[in-house]
């Protein structure tokens, strides 16, 4: 926002991060945003404060705190969303613009606007965030559209009009823009990432099918990709999503319309959730078999920890996942990723976790590729064998080429391609 051009001040209760982003450092890995940050704070436009009250004066005000899987249940934590409306409310004057950036469960906005419009003369408008992680600050300079869930009548009128300033550079570029009630606003969000979770898991259950009858699921992914009703994005099998996204807004859906009691409207969703945590199985089966069925103190690289590439997030990695049910079985795994290293060795301690390539692959019997970073995917034998003992790659991405790995002696094994 402040490289659009905007005034800005970013409010956090984590003193550490405010500490940090003030500093010019941000506190996780994105590329690109280590620069922009930088450039927004030589300007003077953009500053950061742990105090609430330091919002007095701005006119927008977006919420964009976190929304994860409650514990114990499918549904999504709002507590975050709830202390930042209440914290903010004594600070808002009349005429602010309240712009609500989390997934939320549909009917949240509407609650939260009686909360705002009830305690001070400001308004409430949900603007949904599409972001992905890895080209955030692509997506959020140039959104591949705009959605902006407003109240009804005249303070929607007014709203809109605060929001077409605020995305003036995107709008001049002709961005498509879809204006809409706050539900269907809720909605398009947990619906695109339901849309994508699916796509992901239909292709992984066409590798099932491959695996028992010999079929390359990469083959008939280019192959229905062609089709533009289809098309071939999102039709990466393998290992599966993970992230901080997509599984919990399945599971937040689910549980949201079952409340609603339309369950079996999105039943199919945990059809989807089963399908993908299914593959992480897959992999560990996979190199539990290329172990001869017996994994104990046998060394296994594990390349990758992030959920994907471009990211140092872990949450709900599918990488991350494999690497400690593989170190559960008794195998002695060693692990490596280009940027979520730190963030693992802090989340799951007991892992052995390499800085570089090489040492990950020392000794390794098996090979198991599971984030496809562009080092990981460009390996080629002659790059590998000078470490490992054995010469079998699990390739968790499909993302290597199984005739120059076969060529060179390897057993190679994709999934859902012969
Ligand atoms: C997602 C949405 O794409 C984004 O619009 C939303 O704002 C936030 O959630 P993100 O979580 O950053 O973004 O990741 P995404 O690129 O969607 O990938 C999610 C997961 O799906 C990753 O684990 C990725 O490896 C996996 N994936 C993706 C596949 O397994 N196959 C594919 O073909 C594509």
């Amino acid at each position: 926002m402040a490289e659009l051009g905007h005034e800005v001040i970013g409010i956090d209760v984590d003193a550490a991060k405010i500490e940090s982003l003030t500093r010019g450092e941000p506190t996780f890995f994105e590329p690109g945003l280590p620069e922009i940050l930088r450039s927004a704070i030589a300007t003077g436009r953009l500053t950061f404060s742990t105090r609430m009250s330091d919002v007095a004066g701005a006119s927008v005000h977006f919420l964009a705190v976190g929304t994860p899987q409650q514990r114990g249940s499918y549904a999504a934590d709002l507590t975050y969303v709830d202390a930042a409306v209440e914290g903010l409310i004594p600070f808002l004057a009349d005429g602010d613009l309240v712009v609500g950036k989390s997934t939320v469960p549909v009917g949240t906005a509407e609650r939260l606007a009686g909360l705002v419009t009830a305690g001070s003369g400001a308004q409430l408008a949900w603007n949904p965030e599409f972001l992905r992680e890895g080209f955030a600050v692509k997506d959020t300079i140039s959104p591949d559209r705009l959605v902006y869930g407003l109240p009804p009548g005249d303070a929607g009128v007014r709203a809109k009009a605060q929001l077409d300033e605020v995305y003036a550079t995107a709008l001049a570029k002709d961005t498509p823009l879809v204006t809409t009630d706050y539900a269907t606003a809720e909605l398009v969000k947990v619906s695109a990432n339901a849309f994508l979770a699916t796509k992901i898991s239909f292709i992984n259950a066409m590798a099932e099918i491959a695996e028992v009858t010999g079929a390359d699921v990469t083959q008939l992914a280019d192959a229905i990709g062609f089709d533009g009703r289809i098309g071939r994005r999102f039709l990466g099998a393998g290992v599966g999503f993970g992230g901080g996204c997509l599984p919990k807004d399945i599971r937040a859906f689910t549980a949201r319309a079952e409340e609603l009691g339309r369950g079996e409207s999105v039943a199919f969703l945990k059809e989807v959730d089963k399908i993908n945590l299914r593959r992480r199985d897959r992999v560990v089966n996979l190199v539990v078999d290329a172990l001869g069925g017996e994994p104990y103190e046998k060394r296994v690289a594990v390349l990758g920890l992030a959920f994907k590439p471009f990211s140092d997030d872990i949450r709900d990695s599918p990488a991350l996942d494999v690497a400690v049910r593989l170190h559960g079985l008794g195998a002695a795994v060693t692990a490596t990723d280009p940027e979520a290293a730190a963030n693992a060795r802090r989340v799951h301690p007991q892992l052995t976790i390499a800085d570089s390539l090489g040492d990950a692959l020392r000794d390794a019997e098996v090979v198991v590729l599971v984030t496809e970073w562009p080092e990981f995917r460009g390996l080629q034998p002659a790059d590998v064998e000078p470490f490992t003992a054995g010469r079998t790659i699990i390739d968790g991405r499909n993302s290597l080429d199984p005739v120059v790995w076969r060529a060179a002696g390897w057993t190679y094994v994709g999934l859902g391609r012969p």
